[in-house]
């Protein structure tokens, strides 16, 4: 049986005092509530240790990124260490404006996935298509191949302790969320891709989730939660995204 993760992608939104603000609210707000889910934030890295100092109970910290490297003269960069020192559990990894923004290619996300499973970081790959594709029926040949970059690189179980997002860049920021079943399709098919850790292996949805769409991809059978960007930076909508995925 597969437990719900609801992560909260802040990207690089907010200051100090809006962190601090909202993971109050955030606190308040679950605290209230009867959520089962398990919940984690991934704040900009100048906030992982103040996120880190509320975190706990069902509510883990994770980060947007990491280096591919484990130290060294990499100006810049956080190692996979660092990022447990200050507290993280979870990393994202291939994230689409990473891919897209910053020339992340397949290959480099595979290092940086293997960087933080060496480290015992859980890794959460996303994955996903970009409309152009999608319209030329491509989607299941782009997420094949992002996820064949790690396979190719021949870890031990490499989709044991790690997560997979699914998040169709049509999608992100867009207000224009998958159907739910265009979602489970693709959920579906992941899943058959990961083998036998597969049935274990949560995969979240991303891609304009919000409180008013996120009961029905939740019932979808392999939808496991979600990755929440832009809804994640209100309290109340991202509790009731969490909350959804009791149901
Ligand atoms: P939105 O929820 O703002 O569409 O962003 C999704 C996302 O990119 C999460 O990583």
């Amino acid at each position: 049986m597969r437990t719900s993760l609801v992560a909260a992608n802040w990207k690089m939104h907010g200051t100090q005092a809006f962190a601090r603000q909202l993971l109050a609210d955030l606190d308040k707000g679950l605290a209230s509530s009867n959520c089962s889910a398990q919940v984690l934030i991934c704040p900009p890295f100048p906030y992982l240790s103040l996120v880190g100092e509320a975190v706990g109970g069902n509510l883990a910290l994770g980060a947007q990124n990491l280096s591919e490297h484990a130290s060294g003269a990499y100006t810049g960069e956080v190692s996979a260490e660092m990022l447990l020192d200050c507290g993280a559990r979870y990393v994202i990894v291939g994230h689409s404006e990473r891919r897209s923004l910053y020339g992340e290619s397949s290959q480099l996300v595979a290092e940086k996935y293997a960087a933080a499973k060496q480290s015992g970081l859980i890794p959460i790959l996303c994955v996903g298509e970009s409309l152009e594709q999608r319209e030329a029926g491509k989607t299941l040949d782009v997420v094949a191949e992002q996820l064949a970059a790690v396979t190719e690189l021949a870890l031990a179980n490499p989709w044991q302790d790690a997560v997979i997002a699914y998040e169709p860049v049509w999608a992100i920021g867009t207000g224009k969320t998958a159907t739910p079943e265009q979602a489970q399709d693709v959920h579906r098919f992941i899943r058959e891709q990961l083998g036998e850790a597969g049935a274990v292996t949560q995969i979240l949805y991303g891609g304009s989730v919000k409180a008013n769409n996120a009961v029905e991809l939740f019932a979808q059978p392999d939808i496991d939660g979600a990755l929440v960007g832009g809804a994640s930076l209100k309290a109340e909508e991202f509790v009731s995204i969490c909350c959804a995925a009791n149901e």
